[in-house]
C-alpha cells in the first residue's frame, strides 16, 4: 500500500491496484491536490509490473466524483488562464496511456471531470443511482481532462455534442443505452462487481491483456491497413503466438 495521499486511497492487492477518489465531504471534486496525487499514482501503476489491472472509484454515498473543485478553478482572478497553468502536467495524457486495463466504478454524480476521469479508463460499470453531466459550457470553460476527445470517441459526435453544449444530464440506464458505461448494476453489488471483472482479467496472461488493450486504443486512431500492421506485431510478440487458422487454445 502506497501511504501519503491526501486525496486518494491505493492499495493493492495481488495483482489488482485500486484507487478511490476520497474527498467525499465535497463529493469528490477534482483539485489541484487530487490531480498531482493522481500523477503520482498513475506512474506507479504504469511502472508496476505487478499491477495487471486497476479499478477507479469514488469514496461516499453521493458521488464517484461532480467534476472540478469550483473553488480551485473558478476563483482566480482568470478563470481559464488560472487552469491552464494548474492543468499543464499532462495527468490526462499519461491516464489514456496507461497499459493496463482500467476499470471505473462510478456511482451517483458522475459530472464534469468525473466524467472524463472515468473515459480514461477501458471499461465502465455503474450503479443504478449514477448521473452523468458536463456542466462545463454553462461555467464558461470546456472539458480539460481529454473528454472533449473521448466522449465523442464513445457516444458518437452528435450525442457528445448535446451532453456538451446543453448540460443535459443522463442516467445510468442511458448511459447504457448510448454506450457511455459497459453494465448497470444495483448499488451494493457495484465494487462487487469491478472486482470480479479484475479478478478475472487479473488471472489471464498479463502481455496478452496489454497487448490487446495496446491494439485497441492506440489502433482506435489508425487508418485500418495500419491498425491490422499494429495488430499483427502485437499478435506475434506474444508467447502462445498462433498464426492465423489455429483455433481458439484460450477458450472463452
Ligand atoms: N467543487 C467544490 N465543491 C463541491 C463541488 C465541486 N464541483 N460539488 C459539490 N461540492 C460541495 C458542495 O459545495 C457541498 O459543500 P458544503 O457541504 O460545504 O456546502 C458538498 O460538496 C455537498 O454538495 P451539495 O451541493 O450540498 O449536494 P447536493 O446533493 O445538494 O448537490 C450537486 C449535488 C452535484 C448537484 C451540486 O453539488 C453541484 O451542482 N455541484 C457542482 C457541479 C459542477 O458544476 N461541477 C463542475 C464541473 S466543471
Amino acid at each position: 500500500m502506497m501511504a501519503g495521499f491526501q486525496t486518494l486511497i491505493y492499495e493493492k492487492k495481488e495483482h489488482v491496484a485500486s484507487v478511490t477518489l476520497n474527498r467525499p465531504e465535497v463529493l469528490n471534486a477534482c483539485n489541484v491536490q487530487m490531480r498531482d496525487d493522481l500523477y503520482q499514482i498513475l506512474g506507479a501503476i504504469k511502472d508496476d509490473p505487478e499491477v495487471r489491472v486497476a479499478i477507479f472509484r469514488g469514496a461516499g454515498e453521493k458521488a464517484f466524483c461532480a467534476g472540478a473543485d469550483l473553488n480551485d478553478f473558478l476563483t482566480a482572478p482568470s478563470p481559464v488562464a488560472a487552469r491552464e497553468v494548474r492543468w499543464k502536467r499532462d495527468v490526462w495524457g499519461l491516464f489514456l496511456s496507461i497499459p493496463q486495463p482500467l476499470i471505473a466504478a462510478v456511482h451517483g454524480y458522475v459530472l464534469g471531470s468525473g466524467i472524463e476521469i472515468s473515459l480514461c479508463c477501458d471499461i465502465r460499470i455503474a450503479s443504478e443511482d449514477a448521473r452523468f453531466g458536463l456542466p462545463e459550457v454553462g461555467l464558461g470553460i470546456i472539458p480539460a481532462a481529454g473528454g472533449t476527445q473521448t466522449l465523442p470517441r464513445t457516444i458518437g459526435r452528435a450525442r457528445a455534442l448535446e451532453m456538451l453544449l446543453t448540460n443535459r444530464w443522463i442516467d445510468a440506464e442511458e448511459a447504457y443505452q448510448i454506450g457511455l458505461v459497459n453494465q448497470v448494476v444495483p448499488r451494493e453489488r457495484l465494487f462487487q462487481t469491478a472486482d470480479e471483472m479484475a479478478q478475472k482479467i487479473a488471472s489471464y496472461d498479463p502481455m496478452a491483456v496489454r497487448n490487446a488493450k495496446q491494439a485497441v486504443t492506440r489502433g482506435f486512431d489508425l487508418p485500418l491497413r495500419e491498425g491490422l500492421d499494429l495488430e499483427r506485431r502485437l499478435a506475434s510478440g506474444l508467447r502462445n503466438f498462433a498464426p492465423r487458422g489455429n483455433n481458439n487454445p484460450g477458450g472463452n
